[in-house]
């Protein structure tokens, strides 16, 4: 075993395909349906919204997609992310267990969302589309648009949810810098956040509304299509390089994970970390495999697995996965990109077969160890990367009691440079734990 602490891997080591696991399921997952007939839904009942070659890749059969040489140019400005072992946190919780993280914040908007942002801008630009809209709820989605359209000289509008915009305008400026326009959601602009507005004047916003927003303003302009951060099958599949990269340096490092972590919003970074071992285990031999969520925002832990709409205004196609329902309206607890009442259908799906697994943790706790960690490895997390960093160290605790090393993997999926309010918060003890009631995910789940 090396005595390193960082593994690095050369350009010529950047994955140059993405692994698909849909051929690989055992049982296929239910197709997402129209939103009006709620028939199967066809390639062409997305093509308001997406590019074809996109949709290509969503319902795809093939193992695995080649990265378009352009795309793996601008990966080049930041991939591959350092794996490091994180020896000084295993020293300070005195474990005898061994924790690797792959960090994304190394990418210019500080996390991992541009991996699937640029190609996403990329298969748009060559469909012809001048012009990006989407949703933002931390603010780092938003970001990673904004720069992959500025990379492909394209327009980009965000809808950033109301508690976010106010409390994050350095994320503001940075989409402003990389040339996007960026709206307060619930705004004036459409006829979702009029509606919304119109109801509830005051409204902190919702990633759910901020969707409706963009999907809106994509549906009713030509020139105009819609990009989603998360969720979808697609979007998964451009984070499978992380897990790829995080494989070959584990090799490096001559270990192998036990378990593998992610936070969990959507499902993203945890999905790109993770897909490439669910592959191992699929066939046959793989770690445990956590997802992570808010307590807060328990869509996996305490949501139902059932078809429900991505978004507040019922405009996206109905998806089997597990909600909180679309109407869910979050405390404004600051990790923002973990408040999406839906989940991506493929890890829903492979939760329901037992493939990974599920826990969740009250916002205190987790800022307990986002601060272990920095005053250890020094880098500031993202309130997000923090509930795996809590998992991390709950899994570690356990290997000091049971006297029994275990390898440790989890995905650092962001820095947390534009979340110092939240730390501010916590530090001067002004931040509460909020657990979604019982009652609350009932009431929610009847609007379904
Ligand atoms: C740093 C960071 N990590 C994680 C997430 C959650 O998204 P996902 O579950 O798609 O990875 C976000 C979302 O904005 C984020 O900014």
């Amino acid at each position: 075993m090396s005595e390193h602490s960082k593994f690095l891997l050369a350009d010529s080591q950047i994955p140059s395909v993405w692994v698909n696991v849909l051929p690989s399921l055992p049982e296929p997952m239910d197709p997402p349906l129209h939103p009006g007939t709620r028939a199967p839904l066809t390639p062409q009942d997305l093509l308001p919204l997406f590019p074809m070659e996109l949709i290509e890749q969503e319902f795809s059969p093939k193992p695995l997609i080649d990265i378009p040489g352009e795309v793996m140019d601008i990966y080049r400005l930041w991939r591959a992310t350092p794996l490091y072992r994180a020896r000084r946190l295993e020293k300070l919780l005195d474990t005898p267990a061994h924790i690797y993280y792959k960090y994304e914040g190394t990418s210019p908007a500080g996390s991992h969302k541009p991996n699937t942002a640029v190609p996403q801008a990329y298969y748009n630009k060559r469909a012809g589309i001048k012009r990006l809209a989407t949703e933002t709820g931390a603010g780092q989605w938003g970001s990673a648009l904004s720069l992959a359209c500025q990379l492909f000289g394209m327009e980009c509008t965000v809808y950033m949810v109301r508690v976010s915009y106010d409390q994050k305008p350095y994320r503001r400026m940075m989409m402003h810098t990389w040339g996007a326009e960026v709206f307060a959601s619930p705004s004036e602009h459409t006829h979702a956040g009029r509606g919304v507005l119109a109801a509830t004047p005051d409204s902190p916003g919702s990633l759910g509304i901020a969707i409706s927003e963009a999907v809106e303003d994509a549906a009713t302009h030509d020139d105009t299509n819609y990009a989603l951060g998360s969720v979808l099958n697609h979007v998964m599949l451009h984070q499978t390089v992380i897990g790829q990269e995080a494989k070959l340096q584990m090799e490096q490092a001559g270990e192998e994970p036990e378990v593998v972590i992610g936070c969990f919003g959507g499902g993203s970074n945890f999905g790109g970390l993770a897909l490439p071992y669910v592959l191992d285990r699929l066939a046959g031999k793989g770690p445990r495999i956590v997802a992570v969520e808010p307590s807060a925002c328990p869509t996996l832990t305490k949501g139902t697995l059932t078809y429900d709409y991505g978004d507040t205004a019922k405009l996206t196609p109905l998806l089997k996965m597990y909600t909180l329902g679309h109407d869910f309206m979050p405390p404004g607890i600051h990790a923002g990109g973990l408040r999406y009442h839906g989940a991506s259908p493929l890890l829903s799906h492979l939760l329901k077969l037992g493939q990974i697994e599920a826990k969740s943790y009250r916002q205190l706790p987790v800022f307990e160890a986002a601060l272990s960690f920095a005053r250890t490895e020094g880098i500031l997390p993202a309130p997000e990367s923090a509930h795996a960093i809590r998992a991390a160290v709950d899994e570690a605790l356990l290997a000091r009691e049971e006297g029994r090393a275990r390898v440790i993997l989890f995905c650092l999926s962001g820095h947390g440079h534009f979340d110092l309010s939240s730390y501010e918060s916590y530090l001067t003890g002004q931040l509460q734990d909020y657990e979604y009631a019982g009652q609350d995910v009932a009431r929610a789940l009847a609007g379904i």
